[in-house]
């Protein structure tokens, strides 16, 4: 719901749950009046006013004097919703134009607005998607050039607590001028007393969660890898007490995120696409769209934010929709490159028998591909290695789906396209190139590039019945000299090479709308909500260990559903076949191993979890809620889930071996208080109110074989 109070200036958003009190000050500012928790007398006495040392006064050139505001608010103390550059008090402002004469002060300030259903719409990337939701749109003019229009959308959704923010950028003047920075959101907050929350870390070991209090100064949370990358995540939150406030960015290329704060009390945030060698012109009559941007504000703790957060990329942006999560097999650990025709059958035959539902050929079917170093951007079916046909029909024959690797943005030097175009491949203009992985980046800001990969890839899915891709990317953009763009729109690299992998995956998602794609990066180096606007899954990590999953998984679920998060098990030596598994079903279910080295036993056991994921994952794991239960214990980790209609928990304990701890009281959360449940612990029954207010001790059991063990406990109504 969108109200606004012409007499006041004021506009309230809200659902009821959360709420953004917005005024139109005097200078045609907008104020951040307020932002939280719904409350019914949100009005403007909330705002901040400064009366005696802070008034200010502007000087009028038109009249040629100086006007005191009887507006008392002043530039440094209030809290706005996009400031300018090189005028005010100089916090960071999230868009920065250089003018045609070169000037760079810009200030964005009030014109007019409209409300309208959904979400804002766009073709070429990806958004979120929806209706009960309303949407304020600010229009804004430059104060030093008002042909330069910026649309300012706000959405509020009636069905979580999640906002959506961008910007639009209209050049409506003579001449073009060039973006310096483009962010997609500006919020002030009013007190600098916050923890910050962010996910970094390393290929392998994604998503460690850093925590920091608010410094004086800047903070910047951020990725100039060319894609959102293993080093940190596009999602952090802000925690005090019980209020956590989540940020996110529909986006999967180099982003910034700046934590600001100085002498005014307040935590300045802006986000968006990285002003890192970015350098945009956008020529009369032209528009630029930043990425949304999503927020959530919670005043009930973090899980409430990430069950919000779980909704609405559920609901309002992941667009495949899957009614079940087929558990997957990929080859990958299990045989990496070497395979013929027959090995793979006979993994798919072991593999069926252990309950899988789709077969995954990763790396190596295509081109000369026996390594990393050959075949990167030929993707032709090598013939001679494998009989595709033959395999995609057994698979389909025995009751699997089929699915296939690829890697499009990338090639390698043995391929003809690479002496033919060499300009299509980065770097190519150095004296040297960085190669990683062997393989060098292919310029995907070019669309004849775009054009060139797709036209592969149709053919190979036009001709076979493929029912699945794994999308990869395994390395990081360095040298990003298009020689495609002349030296106006060099900068504009980064993000055009981000369109580039929109456009090939819409294209894809257009021609084969069954055809359900899983993004990858070397494992999680582009775990984010752009990716997953087109992919329902992403691989979580190539490292597969469970003392490594444990973080990552438990981590990366703060933001994104467990649905998304792409979890197999492994022949990891760390844990048994039961821990795996249990951890895997906190992901969307699968396998990676040789599945013909399996004993019996161990088919037994995961066979067994293959049922209970089949059974219950749908209703309890992914329409369910999320509760992270951890205690502060250094190697231990305390994962809920529970059913919306609370008859039935899991919870899982997983955690380092020579854990210093016997036994652990576990608090369990989102019980319905008059149920009774039975805890399948010997005699353990008990109504929900005093399972949640006095929790229930759990042994943890030390198995000496394996560095990690697991307690999985299932909690149901009686
Ligand atoms: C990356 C992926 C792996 C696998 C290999 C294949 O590392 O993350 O899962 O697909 O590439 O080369």
């Amino acid at each position: 719901m969108i109200t606004f109070n012409e007499k006041e200036k004021t506009f309230l958003i809200t659902n009821k749950s959360i709420a953004l009190f917005l005024y139109i000050n005097e200078m045609k500012q907008i104020e951040t009046v307020y932002f939280g928790v719904y409350k019914e007398d949100i009005s403007l006495k909330y705002r901040k006013e400064f009366e005696d040392n802070y008034s200010t006064s502007y000087f009028d050139t038109c009249k040629n004097e100086f006007i005191d505001h009887s507006d008392k608010s002043s530039n440094e103390h209030s809290l706005f919703e996009i400031s300018g550059h090189d005028v005010g008090d100089h916090r960071p402002a999230p868009i920065i134009i250089r003018h045609a004469d070169g000037s760079v002060a810009t200030n964005f300030l009030y014109d007019s607005f409209s409300v309208s259903k959904g979400y804002p719409s766009y073709v070429d990337m990806p958004h979120a998607t929806g209706e009960d939701v309303d949407t304020l749109t600010f229009i804004l003019r430059d104060e030093f050039d008002p042909n330069i229009v910026l649309k300012y959308n706000i959405s509020i959704n009636n069905n979580h607590d999640v906002l959506i923010k961008n910007f639009e950028i209209e050049n409506h003047s003579k001449n073009p001028i060039n973006l310096l920075k483009a962010l997609s959101l500006h919020v002030d907050l009013d007190s600098k007393d916050f923890d910050v929350h962010h996910f970094g870390g390393a290929w392998g070991y994604e998503r460690n969660e850093f925590v920091n209090h608010v410094i004086d100064g800047e903070q910047i949370i951020s990725s100039c890898y060319g894609r959102s990358s293993h080093e940190e995540n596009p999602f952090f939150f802000l925690t005090n007490k019980n209020i956590a406030i989540g940020f996110n960015l529909i986006y999967s290329g180099n982003f910034k995120a700046s934590i600001f704060t100085d002498y005014s009390f307040s935590t300045r945030i802006t986000y968006g696409i990285n002003d890192y060698d970015f350098d945009w012109v956008i020529e009369p009559n032209g528009l630029f769209v930043t990425p949304q941007a999503s927020i959530c504000y919670s005043g009930t703790g973090v899980d409430n934010m990430s069950q919000h957060f779980h909704r609405f990329i559920n609901e309002n942006l992941i667009q495949y929709k899957l009614n079940k999560r087929p558990i997957i097999f990929n080859c990958w650990e299990g045989c990496e490159m070497n395979f013929t025709t027959e090995s793979i059958i006979s993994y798919m035959k072991d593999a069926r028998e252990i309950g899988s539902e789709l077969f995954v050929l990763d790396d190596g079917w295509f081109s000369l591909r026996n390594d990393v170093m050959h075949g990167l951007g030929d993707w032709s079916v090598n013939k001679s290695k494998i009989d595709l046909k033959k395999v995609i029909s057994y698979c389909h024959d025995i009751g699997m789906k089929f699915g296939l690797w690829f890697e499009p943005e990338m090639i390698n030097y043995d391929v003809p396209i690479f002496k033919k175009h060499p300009e299509y491949v980065l770097g190519l203009d150095r004296a040297k190139a960085t190669v990683h992985r062997s393989q060098f980046v292919l310029d995907f800001s070019n669309p004849e590039v775009v054009d060139l990969i797709y036209s592969q890839m149709i053919e190979v899915l036009d001709n076979h019945n493929i029912d699945y891709i794994k999308w990869d990317h395994n390395r990081d953009i360095k040298e990003a000299n298009s020689l495609n763009l002349s030296k106006e729109h060099k900068q504009e690299f980064y993000h055009r090479y981000v369109m580039g992998y929109y456009s090939l995956l819409s294209r894809l998602r257009n021609r084969y709308p069954h055809m359900m794609i899983e993004g990858c990066a070397s494992g999680g180096g582009r775990f984010d909500l752009g990716t997953l606007y087109y992919a329902p899954l992403i691989w979580t990590s190539d490292n597969t260990s469970a003392s490594a999953r444990m973080n990552i998984q438990y981590n990366t679920s703060f933001a994104y559903p467990l649905g998304t998060i792409s979890s197999h098990v492994s022949k990891a030596s760390d844990s048994s076949y039961e821990t795996k598994s249990q951890l895997a079903l906190f992901g969307s279910f699968g396998f990676e191993m040789n599945p013909n080295m399996l004993t019996d036993i161990e088919k037994e056991v995961l066979s067994k979890y293959s049922l209970l994921y089949k059974k219950k994952h749908n209703e309890i794991f992914i329409k369910g809620n999320l509760y992270h239960l951890s205690s502060s214990v250094d190697g231990l980790r305390i994962y809920e889930v529970i059913s919306k209609d609370k008859t039935e928990a899991y919870i899982l304990l997983i955690y380092y071996s020579d854990i210093a701890l016997n036994s652990v009281n576990v608090l369990p959360c989102g019980l319905d208080e008059s149920f009774n449940y039975k805890i399948d612990m010997p005699n353990i029954e008990n109504n929900g109110k005093n399972l949640m207010n006095d929790g229930f001790l759990v042994e943890i059991n030390k198995d000496s074989k394996f560095k990690i063990s697991s307690v999985f406990i299932n909690i149901i109504k009686k």
